[in-house]
Parts: structure tokens; C-alpha cells; sequence
């Protein structure tokens, strides 16, 4: 009772007040703080002149890279807001597969100018609604600019594969690389439901040894793995008739563990014949079916193969690779145009495929099967790509996957725009314009938003050693001329116009970047507090 007589109600509930509103607004300041710092850690890495990440992890392993997806999947990031920056260009890396360093870039300025508006007073939620008409504006400005282009026209599509492996480490195999991921996607295109392209037709096969000149793509299927022929089975099958099974050629198990206890040697000699007797069944009943080449699903329960059913299978003469993945099925029974046998009784030769050789042959350090002439094969494409050591394999893998998604985005959405920044500065003088003919506060945040994308511009040209202030008032007097394809050629250091320098990209990638770094802008606006739970 003495207590609270002590300390008079009215002043307490005021100081409350005051606190609250100054925790409201700590929370956002380091929310936003928190997540320029992810957004300032991947800067340098926009652009061919970018710089490249040497990513470390504890147990030693180390990877070079560009790809802002990676680089911030691979960063412990650990601050909630910091987070979402992450899922951000992971959400591109989804949507667009690239244009994963420039969203989180674009976020990173959208935040400085929200935390200015902010510090002048302007009320979060009007920043979050301004922001998502300037982003609705710059998606319809740059849909004003956009070339269409024609999936037959070759050209564009290489033009636009070259761009994005322009700023990768193995950019200097762009001339190999680009033609590769164009005619792969165009390979597994179906041309009556173009829509439908899955990247998932695309197997991509890395193996160490040679340089990624050596890389190929491959008319037919390649497995990782060698031939299994220890037990002297063959190694190369002309007219080859597939088979995918998904069943075990071992010995069953009982579901508990359990003993038998085998005391004479009579009674062991019979479980060593019934385990012959089964095994030498099941492979009888394989070359009944006509089948030659045995691919074998891996199993958790047990071996999917015994030392003696490869021993029966190699008298038999059959090939046989084991350790398929259960997720590599689909892709193989689509392409081989078989279908996966789930126990030996359904061995039947309508279920096979046929091809006209299937082959172990040496790749760099490793072997591979390769198989070739398939019969009716389907809409798939298979890739083997080669590198000297695995820093520059993986990241060879890594911009063909960004290439690819590339070429995904121009069959989604048909149109090309420049690169460059152009589109940015564009966006940048469409938008001051129109933020003119706005009033109040809204103009005010537009013009933010506009001055925001100014980013990209000065990143690439601060990236490439050039002035970034004489680049960027250059760009912007360009464009008030009407010059919307001038952009930074930072090859030669100087401003060119982007279409005739052949750097163009999808409009798709541009878009979602702006579309979604703006929702996440939005999002960080709108959290005024962070509930720790247990
Ligand atoms: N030859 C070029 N000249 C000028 N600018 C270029 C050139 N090639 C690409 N760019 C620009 O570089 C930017 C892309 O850089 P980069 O590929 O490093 O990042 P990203 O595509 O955003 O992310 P990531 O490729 O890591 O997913 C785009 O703004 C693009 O317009
Ligand atoms: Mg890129």
C-alpha cells in the first residue's frame, strides 16, 4: 500500500508512454541498421567489375563466389531483420534466379531513405504505401522501355545468358557457357506448353579434372557413378535394354532384430543355398526380361545389391550401376522413357528402355556412365560440366544455374530490357517526374524511392573504379534527353548506350528484384517491436 501511495499514478503512465514510443523506434532504427549491413556486405560484388567472396565455413570447407544468394545463404546471420534480407534473395533466387545481389542492394537504399523519411517525421505507414505505388510505377515504367523478344531469336536469348555470367568468376567461359544453357533450355522447352518449363529437366553433372573448356552437353544421360564391376560384369552395352528398378537383389531381413544360431555346418550350408537359390531367382527372372543394363535404386532398409547378386548378375552379363537416388528417378525413367520396376515380378520388357550404348568412360579424375542413342528419349538435357578444382566447379555450376534461370525468365516473360543501370535511371527520372504531380507527403516518399535506385548506378560505377558522382549526373542528363537505354559500360568506362553494347537482361529479373525488395522494405516499416518467445 505504501508503495504505490509513494509514486503518484499520472507521472508514472506518462513516462510509460514515453518509453514505449522510444522502444518502438529503437526497434526499427536497428532493424534497419542490422539489415544495411547485410545489404553494404554483398555492394562490392554487383556487376562484372564486382568483387568475389571467399566464404569460409568451420570445418575448412572454403568457397569462392558471386552469387549474392549464396554468399548471404552461407553468412550466420543471426539479428531477425538481418534474416529476412536473406530470405530475400533467396525469394529472387527462386522467382528469377538472378538479380540476387542487386535485390538485396536496392533493399539496402530503400532502407536508408525510409530511416531519413523517418527522422523528419513521417508516419511509417505512409512511407510503406508510397513505396508500394512508387514500385508499381517503376514496374510499369519499366515495362514502357522493354524489347519483346521472339524464343526463336537465338541471338537475344545468348545476348542475355552472356550479361549474367558477365559477373561471375567463369566469366571468361561465357562464350562456352551461354550457348550451353540456351540450347539446353530449348532443348527441354515443350513447344505446345512453353509455360511448363522446369528447370528440374536440366541434370547438371560436375566432375573435377580438365577446365571448364572441356564441359559438353551431353544427348543422352550421364551417371556419376562408375559401373559396378567388381565382380567382373561388363562395362560397355551396345543395344542396351535399361531397366530401373526399385526393388533389392539381397537376402530379406526380418523387421526385428533377431538371431539365428546356426550350430552345424549342414544347416549353414543350406541358408548359404536358399540365399543362392533367391538371389539367382530374382536374376534370372532380369534376363528373362531381356534386360542388359541394371540401374539400381539405393535402399535405407538393405543392401540394394549383394557382392553375390553382382557376381550372378555379371555371369549373366548384365551392367550394372547401383546407388541411384531415389530423387534421381523421375528424371531418369523421363529421359530413358522407362518406367521404375518396384519388385521382380513386374520385370517385363515393355517396362525397359533402350538406347544404343551405354558406357563407362574416364572423365578427368572419375568415370562416369554415359548413355547414348536412346530410343524416343524425352524432353531432358543433361550437362557435363568440368573444372580444374572444386572452387571453380562449383561456381561454374552455380552461374550456369543463374544463366539458365535466365533464359527461364525470357520464356516466362518475353521481354528484354538493358542493363547497365539503365533501367534504374530510368526509373529514377520517370519517377522524380511524376512524384511532382503528387501532393504532400506522398511526393516526398516517392522522390526517396526514385532517388533509392540511384544505387545501382553508383554501386557499378564505384565497383569499376570510375567516379561514381560524374557517373550518376551524367546518367540522369541522358536520361532527361530521352537516351532511357544509356547505361554504365564498365567495360570501357564510360556511359554508352546498353543496347548496342549487347548487355541486355530479362525484365522479369528487374521487376520481382524491385517488387520484392520493396516488400520487404514494407514489411521492416511495419514492426514497431520484436516478441522474444521461448
Ligand atoms: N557488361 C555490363 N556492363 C554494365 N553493366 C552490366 C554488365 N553486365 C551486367 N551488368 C549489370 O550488373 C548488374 C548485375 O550484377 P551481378 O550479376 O553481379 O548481380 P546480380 O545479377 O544482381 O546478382 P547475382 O548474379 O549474384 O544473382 C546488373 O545491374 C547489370 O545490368
Ligand atoms: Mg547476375
Amino acid at each position: 500500500m505504501a508503495g504505490t501511495s509513494s509514486k503518484p499514478p499520472v507521472q508514472k503512465k506518462t513516462n510509460e508512454l514515453y518509453r514505449e514510443s522510444a522502444r518502438k523506434k529503437d526497434v526499427r532504427t536497428t532493424n534497419i541498421e542490422a539489415a544495411k549491413a547485410v545489404a553494404d556486405a554483398v555492394r562490392t560484388s554487383l556487376g562484372p567489375r564486382g568483387m568475389d567472396k571467399m566464404v569460409a565455413s568451420p570445418n575448412g570447407e572454403v568457397i569462392i563466389t558471386n552469387d549474392g544468394a549464396t554468399i548471404l545463404q552461407k553468412m550466420t546471420v543471426t539479428q531477425p531483420a538481418a534474416k529476412m534480407l536473406v530470405e530475400l534473395s533467396k525469394s529472387q533466387d527462386v522467382v528469377a534466379g538472378d538479380g540476387t545481389t542487386s535485390v538485396v542492394v536496392i533493399c539496402g537504399a530503400l532502407l536508408k531513405k525510409a530511416q531519413e523519411l523517418l527522422d523528419k517525421g513521417v508516419h511509417p505507414t505512409v512511407i510503406s504505401d508510397s513505396f508500394n505505388k512508387a514500385a508499381q510505377k517503376a514496374c510499369e515504367v519499366l515495362e514502357s522501355v522493354a524489347i519483346p523478344v521472339d524464343l526463336e531469336d537465338r541471338e537475344a536469348l545468348l545476348k542475355a545468358a552472356t550479361t549474367s555470367l558477365s559477373s561471375k568468376v567463369v566469366s571468361q567461359y561465357s562464350s562456352l557457357l551461354s550457348p550451353m544453357a540456351v540450347d539446353a533450355v530449348l532443348k527441354v522447352i515443350d513447344p505446345e506448353r512453353p509455360n511448363l518449363l522446369d528447370l528440374n529437366d536440366i541434370r547438371v553433372i560436375t566432375k573435377a579434372g580438365g577446365t571448364v573448356d572441356d564441359s559438353e552437353m551431353v544427348d543422352g544421360i550421364v551417371f556419376d557413378q562408375k559401373a559396378a564391376k567388381a565382380a567382373g560384369g561388363p562395362g560397355r552395352m551396345e543395344n542396351a535394354k535399361i531397366g530401373l528398378i526399385q526393388f533389392c537383389i539381397s537376402p530379406p531381413k526380418s523387421d526385428l532384430e533377431n538371431n539365428v544360431i546356426v550350430s552345424d555346418y549342414t544347416q549353414m550350408d543350406r541358408v548359404y543355398k536358399e540365399e543362392r537359390n533367391y538371389i539367382l531367382g530374382i536374376v534370372k527372372k532380369i534376363k528373362a526380361s531381356g534386360c542388359n543394363v541394371l540401374l539400381i535404386q539405393k535402399s535405407i532398409l538393405r543392401d540394394a545389391v549383394t557382392d553375390l547378386a553382382l557376381h550372378y548378375l555379371a555371369k549373366a552379363k548384365i551392367m550394372v550401376v547401383r546407388d541411384i537416388e531415389r530423387s534421381e528417378i523421375e528424371f531418369i525413367s523421363k529421359t530413358l522413357n522407362c518406367l521404375p520396376i518396384a519388385h521382380v515380378d513386374h520385370m517385363k520388357p515393355e517396362k525397359l528402355g533402350t538406347a544404343e550404348l551405354v558406357e563407362e568412360v574416364e572423365v578427368g579424375k572419375g568415370r562416369v556412365v554415359k548413355v547414348t542413342g536412346i530410343v524416343s528419349k524425352g524432353r531432358t538435357t543433361t550437362v557435363l560440366l568440368r573444372g580444374s578444382n572444386k572452387l571453380v566447379l562449383e561456381e561454374a555450376d552455380r552461374s550456369l544455374h543463374d544463366a539458365l534461370c535466365v533464359i527461364r525468365c525470357l520464356v516466362n516473360k518475353r521481354f528484354l530490357i538493358t542493363g547497365g543501370s539503365s533501367p534504374e535511371t530510368e526509373i529514377f527520372y520517370q519517377l522524380s517526374q511524376w512524384s511532382k504531380t503528387l501532393m504532400g507527403m506522398e511526393s516526398y516518399c516517392v522522390r526517396a524511392f526514385a532517388e533509392a535506385l540511384e544505387v545501382v548506378p553508383y554501386t557499378l560505377s564505384e565497383n569499376a573504379g570510375l567516379n561514381p558522382i560524374q557517373m550518376v549526373t551524367e546518367l540522369r542528363k541522358l536520361h532527361a534527353q530521352g537516351q532511357k537505354y544509356a547505361g554504365i559500360n564498365v567495360k570501357k568506362g564510360c556511359i554508352t548506350n546498353m543496347l548496342e553494347e549487347n548487355v541486355v537482361q530479362p525484365l522479369l529479373v528487374t521487376t520481382s528484384a524491385i517488387t520484392l525488395a520493396t516488400e520487404t522494405v514494407r514489411m521492416i516499416m511495419k514492426i514497431d517491436d520484436i516478441v522474444p518467445t521461448r
